[in-house]
């Protein structure tokens, strides 16, 4: 997979703009503030079908505009392909994949996947467990829509068990209505801590691996899953096992304490919680290590190389992890975005340049693909 040309039309600080992309490495450059990210947020909505910035979509469209337009060219097994997200204000989003309509916006996940690394990605590292279980999250989603599906299942009965906690904790129904939800909670949870500890399991020892290049053999790495859930040769009984013991305490607060949306991961280095013990440089190696443990995984689940996104991220790390990066992204369809160009002259890759100033491309150069002769008519 390659992608080849992105149309933005009212897309954040874009009115109307066609950004081509190199095969190797294309380096958007420009000040703070031109737009830079905000292509990336383009490129990660194609791979996942949200923002990593908002849950509001309102905000990617242009300010004083009615709706944004986003067409992303790629070429797949041969064949040219395109993708088309358009979203109006007041309305759903509309999905378009070769010119067909798609109800669900999920049937984009896997066509264009991509890894995202920038400065925020050192969250996974030292944030809340939310963090870690959103990212665990995006990936398996991307990889399995039948995880998907299962977690979307999960969040209902999650919901609705809440609003039922709720009525029972106001005396206006009875705790035995829980039974039927609890069985559910245990069936769709079950699922989910199952994959998500697979996953854990690969990428701890992907992870080892490359953390002991990226840190000259220094540091060993180990992930725990971490859950609440009673340990049973069946993951379903155990949770269920964990619901009724503790059923009381889930009406006194009136909320769904247990289960894999309370889970966490820990990411021990050197046997100690390095969301705790590890220096700034130290999670960033780990962040590093993690993201590309990620893009290997990915690539082998879903059989086609992730698109790598690395948002301001080289200024952070010193030149050696510069270079360690270089080196793995060697045969990798990159996007990196940078404030200062020159930095990366000297790697001696095949760079395609990109200059963003104020939402326009004022400089496009060493292209080494085709660009279209003529700008199609769009939809919209
Ligand atoms: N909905 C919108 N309509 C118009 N402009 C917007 C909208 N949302 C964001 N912007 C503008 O986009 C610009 C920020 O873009 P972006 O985050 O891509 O910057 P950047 O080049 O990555 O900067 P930095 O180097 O600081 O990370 C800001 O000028 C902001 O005001
Ligand atoms: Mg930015």
């Amino acid at each position: 997979m390659e992608i080849k040309r992105l149309h933005l039309k009212n897309f954040r600080n874009y009115k109307e703009e066609d950004i081509c992309f190199s095969r190797g490495i294309s380096l958007i450059y420009g000040d703070n503030a031109q737009g830079k990210t905000n292509i990336i947020e383009a490129l990660y909505l194609f791979a996942t079908g949200k923002s990593h910035r908002t849950r509001n979509m309102n905000e990617l469209i242009m300010h004083g505009e009615q709706f944004f337009y986003l067409l992303l060219e790629f070429e797949d097994k041969n064949y040219a392909q395109k993708i088309e997200i358009k979203f109006e204000k007041g309305k759903r989003k509309e999905l378009f994949i070769n010119e067909v309509k798609k109800d669900r916006l999920s049937d984009l996940l896997g066509i264009v996947p991509s890894v995202l690394f920038a400065p925020e990605s050192l969250l996974t590292i030292k944030g809340s467990p939310g963090e870690r279980r959103k990212l665990i999250d995006i990936v398996l989603c991307l990889v399995n829509k039948t995880y998907l599906y299962n977690l979307q299942k999960y969040n209902r009965i999650l919901k609705n068990k809440n609003i039922l906690l709720k009525q029972i904790q106001a005396g206006k129904q009875k705790p035995e209505m829980l039974n039927v939800w609890n069985e559910s909670q245990a069936e769709a949870g079950a699922l989910i801590i199952k994959e998500r500890v697979a996953l854990t399991e690969s990428l701890e020892t992907r992870m080892d691996r490359l953390l002991l290049g990226i840190s000259d053999g220094g540091e060993n790495i180990k992930i725990r899953y971490k859950t609440s859930i009673v340990n049973c040769d069946n993951v379903s009984d155990g949770i269920l096992y964990t619901l009724n013991e503790n059923m009381q305490k889930e009406i006194e607060q009136g909320i769904c304490l247990y289960g894999p949306h309370r889970d966490d991961l820990e990411i021990d280095v050197n046997d100690k919680n390095s969301r705790i013990y590890c220096s700034q440089g130290q999670q960033r190696s780990v962040a590093l290590a993690l993201n590309i443990a990620i893009l290997e995984e990915m690539e082998l689940r879903i059989g086609k190389t992730p698109l790598l996104l690395l948002d301001d991220v080289m200024s952070e790390l010193d030149e050696k992890r510069q270079k360690y990066l270089f080196d793995i992204i060697n045969d990798k369809q990159t996007i990196i975005t940078t404030t200062e160009k020159t930095k990366f002259m000297e790697s001696g890759k095949e760079i395609s340049y990109i200059h963003i100033k104020n939402g326009k491309i004022i400089d496009q150069k060493e292209y080494q693909g085709n660009i279209p002769d003529e700008i199609q008519k769009q939809r919209w």
